[in-house]
């Protein structure tokens, strides 16, 4: 903040009398419209939309040469993780990206007091009524339908910047970013239904029986052996969970399950923080499913370590208008602006949301996945579910996946998922049973947008080699970025929603139960006296190559869509529950013996 704003002080002499720019406007980014949204009526000219422009990030290679050096444990620089001044000066738009497009809102009458009230850390955010942004960026905003869920948006499918701007502006929101978030648990099931095994007798591994029917915090801590482990309140190591979708965590089915679960943690609760005026409302029947399974597990499995609970509102922090609902705001940089705002936040962090890749602007995608670099800079490790339809879309029903591509020409494909296929976050698959197998919706895949990392191309390498030739040729991408890169249990979840015991399944189930994990190595490390473990995947493949046995290896199941049987489970890493399970016990002796 500091440096943006002393840069735009010095530049205001030069500024003032800037004339319109006279180069011809070229369209600076268009999309097909996703499918299922249908163009209603052209948006009313005095409605408010806010409109963020950010700039690009000229130093991100600088970034990311960080973010690799202290995420890799052999380097000298491991854990020294850069604070968030030294972030912001890296991330931090280039002076003649910030001169040009201020030039150009000046020259559409913005005054210098407006610009400088309205600058942010990546540019500028400014209210324009929907006329306005028509002049500006040369586009017709219209009131966009999802059809199936009735779920409204002001948006455009093309807009246009003036030629010498489109270097210096990375996006312009909202524009073409149609809101497909969705929460990955994808059923729940009353308990009557579960049939719980009444025989002792095949309980292996220190596993009870039961675990292959219900899922509980005994059942992980057992199958991934921490049940003797005592984190410490006041180690320092904390976890956070985010909420979008208005699916808010209740505090009563919170003290339900631990009354049922983790008597310990009774009275015991999470911190929350709202992003945007994210709400999170106590009224037991808007208890969100999504959002209780991810406190419950998240919470319960790490105990007394302190939580965060993240609201993140789906709309804009101003009033909306009434006439449209606003509820369609784009959720993750409004969070992520929020979290890399915040000195101090929790060194692990679980989201159970996404979206298929394909759905999202290209540049949107890039502008998100460069922020959570920068949080993995930072010392943050970074969960996120790998998504609920195998190798498919977005549409859990395998009987009606379309897993058609989004460009015009209707190609049969495997449908990536995002943020899952960002190569600085760590995702997670699913697994069920014990021994563990693959669940046939555990998403995984390859990425269209982003190449393959090389701390996984050993890895993926390995697992290509071993598929037969002429496997799915044409439905994926072999070079993109790979994913899961961990898997865990997904199925059978006991958790409380609305007062009322319930069995969950989804790789929500999943992510939590990762991050709870190493938010106990964590814990481990920071009474060691050691820094947190970061930004996680280059260790993990470096795991893999070293203590084979700290993963449990998941060989059984695949993960079927579009009409295929998916990828297989196999030896070594694989597109459906990546490296495997984590092994507390032995992953806790690797991460205390790296200094
Ligand atoms: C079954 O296992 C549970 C604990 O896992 C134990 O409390 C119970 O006594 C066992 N029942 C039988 C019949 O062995
Ligand atoms: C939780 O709080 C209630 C009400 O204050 C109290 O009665 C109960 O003893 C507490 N339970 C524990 C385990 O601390
Ligand atoms: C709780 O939420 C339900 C469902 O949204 C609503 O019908 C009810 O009026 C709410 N109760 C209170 C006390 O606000
Ligand atoms: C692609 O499919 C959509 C329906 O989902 C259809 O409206 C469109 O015409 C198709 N395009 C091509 C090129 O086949
Ligand atoms: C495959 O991935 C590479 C690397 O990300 C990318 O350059 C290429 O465009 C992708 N191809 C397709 C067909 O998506
Ligand atoms: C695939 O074909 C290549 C050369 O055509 C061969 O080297 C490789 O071993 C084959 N792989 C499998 C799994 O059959
Ligand atoms: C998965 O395994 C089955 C059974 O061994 C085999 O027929 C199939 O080709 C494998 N599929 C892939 C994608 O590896």
């Amino acid at each position: 903040m500091k440096l943006l704003s002393l840069y735009l002080t010095l530049l205001l002499g030069s500024l003032v009398h800037a004339a319109p720019s006279e180069s011809t406007s070229n369209i600076k980014e268009s999309i097909i419209a996703p499918r299922g949204w249908v163009k209603r009526a052209p948006a009313p000219s005095d409605y408010a939309i806010e409109l963020r422009i950010a700039l690009p990030q000229p130093d991100f290679d600088e970034l990311e040469r960080h973010l690799y050096e202290i995420s890799d444990p052999d380097h000298h620089r491991y854990g020294k993780y850069l604070t968030k001044e030294k972030i912001e000066e890296i991330s931090s738009p280039s002076l003649a990206s910030i001169n040009a497009v201020r030039n150009w809102l000046v020259s559409h009458g913005y005054d210098e007091e407006y610009l400088s009230a309205s600058s942010t850390k990546d540019g500028f955010r400014i209210r324009v009524p929907v006329s306005q942004a028509e002049e500006m960026l040369n586009t017709k905003y219209h009131i966009w339908e999802h059809t199936a869920t009735g779920k409204t948006a002001v948006r455009t499918t093309a807009y246009s910047l003036p030629e010498e701007l489109h270097v210096h502006v990375e996006l312009v929101h909202p524009t073409i970013v149609f809101p497909g978030i969705r929460s990955m648990a994808s059923s729940a099931r009353l308990i009557p239904d579960i049939e719980v095994s009444t025989t002792n007798s095949s309980s292996s591994g220190g596993v009870d029986p039961v675990c292959n029917n219900e899922i509980t915090i005994k059942c992980l801590q057992q199958i991934y052996k921490f049940v003797d482990y005592r984190p410490s309140a006041d180690s320092g190591s904390r976890i956070g969970l985010t909420g979008y979708l208005e699916m808010f965590a209740n505090e009563q089915d919170l003290q339900s399950f631990y009354a049922d679960q983790r008597h310990d943690a009774l009275n015991s609760s999470f911190a929350l923080v709202s992003v945007n005026g994210g709400l999170n409302s106590q009224n037991l029947s808007e208890a969100g499913l999504e959002a209780n399974l991810d406190v419950q597990f998240g919470l319960g499995l790490t105990f007394p370590l302190p939580g965060t609970f993240y609201s993140t509102a789906g709309r804009p922090p101003f009033k909306p208008d009434l006439l449209l609902p606003e509820n369609t705001n784009e959720p993750y940089l409004d969070w992520l602006d929020f979290v890399l705002s915040h000195p101090n936040p929790p060194q692990v962090i679980s989201t159970s949301y996404g979206e298929d890749e394909q759905t999202i602007p290209e540049s949107y995608g890039r502008a998100v996945c460069k922020r959570f670099a920068q949080l993995g800079a930072r010392g943050v490790s970074l969960f996120f579910s790998s998504g609920d339809s195998g190798v498919g879309d977005a549409n859990p029903d395998p009987t009606t996946q379309m897993c058609k591509t989004n460009d015009g020409h209707n190609t049969t494909r495997f449908l990536p998922a995002f943020p899952a296929s960002c190569p600085y976050v760590t995702t997670i698959g699913g697994t069920h049973h014990f021994p563990e197998v693959a669940t046939s919706f555990s998403g995984g895949g390859f990425s269209d947008l982003f190449p393959r990392p090389s701390y996984q191309d050993d890895a993926v390498t390995e697992y290509l080699e071993k598929l037969p030739n002429g496997t799915y040729i044409g439905l994926f991408n072999k070079t993109g970025r790979a994913y899961p890169d961990l898997s865990a249990q997904s199925n059978n979840f006991a958790v409380f929603l609305g007062g009322v015991k319930r069995h969950v399944q989804g790789t929500s189930a999943s992510a939590p139960t990762a991050a709870a994990i190493f938010a106990l190595l964590n814990d481990a490390r920071l009474r060691q006296g050691l820094p947190v473990l970061g930004f996680l995947n280059p260790l993990l493949y470096k795991i893999r190559n070293e203590h084979p046995d700290a993963f449990n290896d998941v060989t059984h199941g695949n993960n079927p869509g579009c009409g295929t049987q998916g990828f297989n489970a196999t030896q070594g890493w694989d597109p459906v529950t990546g490296l495997g399970t984590p092994n507390f016990e032995k992953l806790k002796d690797i991460v205390l013996s790296m200094k």
